[in-house]
């Protein structure tokens, strides 16, 4: 198999949406809209949301269906500019045009532009894994107002599960080298969550004086009913054996010819509908510690 460079990120992070809709844990859904509910009753101003790692906008989309964004200010941030272009592009479309947009790495926007806002909510969505979370946490915890709000959702926790199997001792190396990979250092040296996200962030945001309010498990499981994959699922289904294609290319643990007729198996069981894809996340809900 060769990389199929047709694939675009944009229209992965649409096609997530339908998996990450059925995915996100509803109590700690419901638990946000509560807490969101009490916080805007207390304010005389509008709520100031900022997420950031929004992508195309899909997290902003689904808030906003569920009624959370009544009276607000919604910055959505991203560092990719292709990405924040598909969401202006797709929220001004769906009659969205009070939101800001912006083009930056989150923790300097904190730093700087962002710094001085008084956020009352932050919401980072399958995003947090590509940060080291001994210093995200706490730059999103002092970010916040006191008695803010954290949603920290789509928490990759290492277990990704490609079904039927086809070689079970294949199939768990390709899963622990693609793991692996996502440990690798970020330009600037530190070494982002990657496979141990979920686990990890409860502990950080504790030693970072946060409280959790809800947490749970928000696990994608895609698989073909007898209409097919749901929504573009199929898409995103080719875009993930994209990036494990990309990861594990030219690695010396596997050798060419045999990710190659793995791929195309996995392929092969997505265009039949047979492929079953699990990945382990979890969805935490916390804010910064209050004084006694
Ligand atoms: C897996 S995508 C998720 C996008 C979106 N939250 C969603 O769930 O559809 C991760 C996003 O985080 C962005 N990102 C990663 N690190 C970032 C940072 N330090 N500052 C801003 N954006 C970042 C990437 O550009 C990418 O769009």
């Amino acid at each position: 198999m060769t990389l199929d460079t047709s694939l675009s990120f944009a229209r992965y992070l649409e096609a997530k949406r339908t998996v990450d809709d059925r995915a996100l844990n509803a109590r700690v859904w419901d638990r946000l809209s509560a807490e969101l509910s009490v916080r805007a009753g207390s304010l005389d101003r509008p709520l100031q949301v900022l997420e950031i790692g929004g992508g195309v906008g899909t997290m902003v989309e689904r808030l906003r269906y569920g009624s959370m964004l009544e009276r607000c200010t919604y910055v959505l941030l991203d560092s990719d500019p292709d990405l924040i272009d598909s969401a202006q592009n797709r929220l001004f479309q769906n009659g969205s045009p009070e939101i800001e947009f912006v083009v930056a790495d989150a923790f300097a926007y904190l730093e700087n532009e962002g710094r001085d806002r008084p956020w009352d909510l932050i919401v980072a969505n399958a995003v947090l894994d590509l940060t080291d979370l001994r210093t995200s946490i706490p730059a999103l915890l002092q970010a916040l107002e006191p008695g803010g709000l954290l949603y920290a959702s789509i928490n990759y926790d290492g277990m990704t599960t490609f079904a039927p199997a086809i070689d079970p001792e294949l199939d768990a190396r390709i899963e622990r080298l693609y793991n692996a990979a996502m440990h690798s250092p970020l330009p600037d040296g530190t070494i982002p969550a990657g496979s141990h996200a979920g686990r990890e962030l409860i502990p950080v945001i504790r030693a970072s004086r946060g409280d959790v309010l809800e947490a749970g498990s928000s696990d994608w499981v895609v698989y073909s009913d007898r209409h097919g994959y749901h929504g573009d699922e199929e898409y995103f289904l080719r875009h993930i054996l994209g990036f494990v294609e990309e990861t594990l290319n030219g690695h010396p643990e596997i050798d060419h010819a045999t990710l190659s007729d793995w791929l195309a198996t996995r392929q092969w069981q997505i265009r039949t509908g047979e492929l079953v894809y699990i990945a382990h996340q979890l969805d935490v809900l916390a804010r910064p510690q209050q004084p006694e």
